[in-house]
């Protein structure tokens, strides 16, 4: 559309000193008229379809924990709308509480949400109820925003054992560990989370937090590096494929 064109009335108005003969009727007409033409407001952007998941034979996740964060989770998220990259995020279900309209936002532009636990225990220290109530709280939570409960559970620190396995799997959920370990959240260092991922193959789940500042930084340069070596990028459930309930997978085979 035209620039000129925007704010253009709608229809010609009549003589303003006319005004005054124009019945109420007649006025509403005139403020109608003042209104741009519907066709005549500029579009608001399109929202930008969500990029499809990469079905190729190098695809591989990006995952990011620990979020979300109104700190650094949104310009995470303008990154990857801008490259095209669906990541998966683990979210604790306290912060998930906190920040609905971030979840919200992750799952309209294509992303996995799932779960990361309510507080972050080390879940093999809990009772087998403690155990439940921090994954099904977060469940909960993820799905009254997004509509559905998530089948991924990662455990805090990785930590797990025979008893999350079988909460996992009563709760229909497979256990997502990674293969790659940025350890962003440690050496708050976007080169060394750069260089990390030079360890990534087809099929690797790469860990990293989107809590911090300084893996934010890594981010582009991370997605163009791997997209230089020729991967393409999954949500771990597009990555894993077909899976079993309980079981832990650290990588798609
Ligand atoms: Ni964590």
């Amino acid at each position: 559309m035209a620039e000129g064109a925007v704010g253009a009335p709608a229809v010609a108005l009549a003589d303003p000193l006319a005004r005054g003969w124009l019945s109420g009727r007649g006025d509403a007409a005139l403020a109608a008229s003042l209104e741009p033409a519907p066709g005549a407001v500029p579009d608001a952007p399109a929202a930008p379809e969500p990029p499809g998941d990469c079905t190729g034979e190098r695809c591989l996740a990006l995952t990011f924990d620990d979020g979300p964060s109104p700190e650094t989770t949104p310009r995470l998220l303008d990154i990857l709308a801008e490259h095209q990259v669906r990541a998966t995020f683990f979210v604790l279900g306290s912060q998930a509480r906190a920040f609905p309209e971030i979840l919200a936002r992750q799952i309209a532009e294509g992303h996995e949400v799932a779960n990361h636990s309510w507080s972050h225990p080390d879940l093999t220290s809990l009772s087998e109820d403690a155990l439940r109530e921090e994954v099904v709280r977060t469940n909960e939570a993820i799905e009254e925003v997004t509509g559905s409960s998530p089948t991924l559970l990662r455990p805090p620190y990785g930590a797990t054992g025979p008893t999350v396995a079988r909460v996992a799997a009563d709760l229909e959920m497979v256990q997502a560990m990674w293969d790659v370990d940025t350890r962003d959240w440690e050496h708050h260092d976007p080169a060394r989370t750069l260089a990390a991922v030079g360890d990534a193959s087809a099929g690797s789940m790469i860990l990293m937090h989107d809590i911090h500042a300084t893996t934010v930084d890594a981010v582009e340069d991370v997605i163009m590096a791997l997209r230089g070596e020729g991967f393409g990028f999954a949500t771990v459930s597009s990555l894993l494929g077909d899976v079993t309930a309980g079981a832990a997978y650290r990588a798609a085979t």
